[in-house]
């Protein structure tokens, strides 16, 4: 076998060396995907830059979930031909890639209205880019892979080489059956799909080789994790949680985005039992009306989420709590919207996330005729978040004077200052030793600030 393409001296491969610049929007997620991008094509000679004008290949990885997703797309992509065009006229060619749910949803409007763009991929078959990449080396035009493919791209990704420091993302399961009225995660992300265990357990493993202490677990329905075990048999998340919970060096762990109707006993026991799983959880509810909820297909009511909350809080009492809300869903009344801020005192949150309903194409909701004006959903939206506001600065406010582990991932913004986030997420930062990064110490809080915590070390013990 002629094996010449692979030597490779080492001027050739500074001469061979290429740029990729990846522009990633949206969740947790698309940040996973994203750098599992830059994992496939690292081996082809891509080095990571910051700076698109230098890129022989620039990747824009879009949402779909809310907003003008389409639009900003475009106009994102306006600004990226003037980049593709510039280099042009130097000689250089620029490959344009198109990833994410709106490639998913809109590919072939995107190559229509956008020709210069060269690669439309989704979600399900990024893998397939090093493919993709050289069959468009190989002739002019556009090509579009938005397939749910039978493979799982799982397979095919090799294992990450860098990570941007102590923190990573780790993809465990994809899509959702659930079809809430207003969302096109079903549609974008397709069916879901949970990976086998030792797959993750290699990757979180390799994860930790190169110096991650936490990993937060994501997936759109994480909770509704069942992927099989070693003993051929289906894991749930908490069994998942607790073997990752063997690794060496993995302190902490971290999972997003549950829902409530997947919130089963083991797990909210694994919240009691397992120290390494950190007292937050994101549990989105979007509206406190039953009503609403029902039009949402939710598939629970109010009160459900309030025994939840309970049940959690006594397994783990001070677990921090975070959801998301819409306000203004199609048919929400002023009353419907009257029982979600009752839910929000009734619960009291650590932070959340609230939005204005926006309807997306293909989803049930859409088409409802009974839409709420845009003012109502402006009003509702600002009562909301009010609330919302004052819940979270009245969490952080019941943090001040404790003692605290903090992870310390980075330095802070002034000099002599470390920066990492406490058990439930929030920022802190201290004034402390560089050696400190990495690792986690005990701290103090002392003052509260408008988007952190400030502190000091009570002493210099390293627990990791
Ligand atoms: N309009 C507004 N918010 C939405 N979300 C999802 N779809 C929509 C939509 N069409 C919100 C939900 C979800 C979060 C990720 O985004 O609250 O939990
Ligand atoms: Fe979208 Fe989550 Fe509902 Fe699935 S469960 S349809 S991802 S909001």
């Amino acid at each position: 076998m002629c094996n010449d393409g692979l030597i490779t001296t080492a001027t050739n491969l500074k001469r061979n060396s290429r740029y990729l610049h990846v522009i990633t929007w949206g969740c947790q997620m698309n940040v996973y995907d994203s750098n599992r991008m830059m994992d496939l094509l690292r081996p082809l000679g891509y080095h990571v830059t910051e700076d698109a004008g230098i890129a022989d290949i620039l990747i824009l990885n879009t949402c779909h979930i809310r907003d003008k997703a389409t639009e900003k797309v475009f106009s994102e992509l306006g600004r990226l031909k003037q980049i593709k065009d510039a280099r042009a006229q130097e000689g250089q060619s620029t490959l344009i890639a198109v990833a994410g749910c709106v490639a998913q949803a809109e590919g072939e409007e995107v190559l229509r209205r956008a020709p210069f763009v060269d690669i439309v991929l989704g979600p399900q078959t990024y893998h397939r880019l090093p493919e993709m990449i050289a069959k468009m080396h190989r002739k002019n035009g556009q090509l579009i892979d938005t397939d749910f493919p039978v493979e799982s791209k799982f397979d095919y990704l090799p294992a990450p080489e860098q990570t941007n420091g102590y923190t990573a993302f780790l993809t465990i399961q994809e899509g959702c059956d659930k079809f809430c009225s207003f969302c096109v995660v079903p549609y974008t992300r397709g069916a879901e799909e949970s990976r086998p265990v030792n797959s993750i357990i290699a990757e979180a493993k390799q994860l930790c080789e190169l110096g991650i202490k936490e990993i937060t677990l994501l997936g759109q329905n994480v909770n509704a994790y069942h992927g099989e075990g070693p003993d051929g048999k289906s894991w749930n998340l908490a069994q998942l949680a607790e073997k990752l919970s063997t690794i060496p060096g993995l302190i902490r762990i971290r999972y997003t985005t549950s829902h409530p109707r997947d919130m089963n006993d083991s797990l909210i026991a694994a919240h009691r039992d397992l120290p390494t799983l950190m007292p937050f959880l994101h549990l989105p509810v979007q509206s406190g009306s039953d009503r609403v909820l029902q039009a949402m297909n939710r598939g629970h009511t109010a009160d459900d989420y309030r025994h939840l909350i309970d049940k959690l809080r006594k397994a783990r009492p001070d677990i921090a709590l975070s959801s998301d809300f819409i306000v203004g869903h199609p048919g929400e009344t002023a009353e419907d919207f009257k029982e979600t801020m009752r839910l929000v005192n009734d619960i009291t949150f650590a932070q959340a996330y609230s939005f204005k309903y926006s309807p997306r194409s293909g989803t049930v909701a859409a088409v409802s005729v009974r839409q709420v004006a845009e003012s109502e959903k402006d009003a509702r939206l600002q009562e909301l978040q009010a609330v919302l506001k004052l819940q979270q600065e009245t969490f952080n406010r019941q943090t001040l004077g404790r003692e605290i582990p903090v992870l310390f991932t980075h330095k802070g913004r002034k000099s002599g200052q470390i920066a990492g986030r406490s058990p439930y997420l929030q920022a802190i930062h201290i004034d402390g030793p560089d050696n400190l990064i990495g690792f986690e110490a005990s701290i103090k809080v002392n003052e509260l600030l408008t988007h952190s915590l400030s502190g000091t070390l009570i002493k210099e013990q390293r627990t990791s």
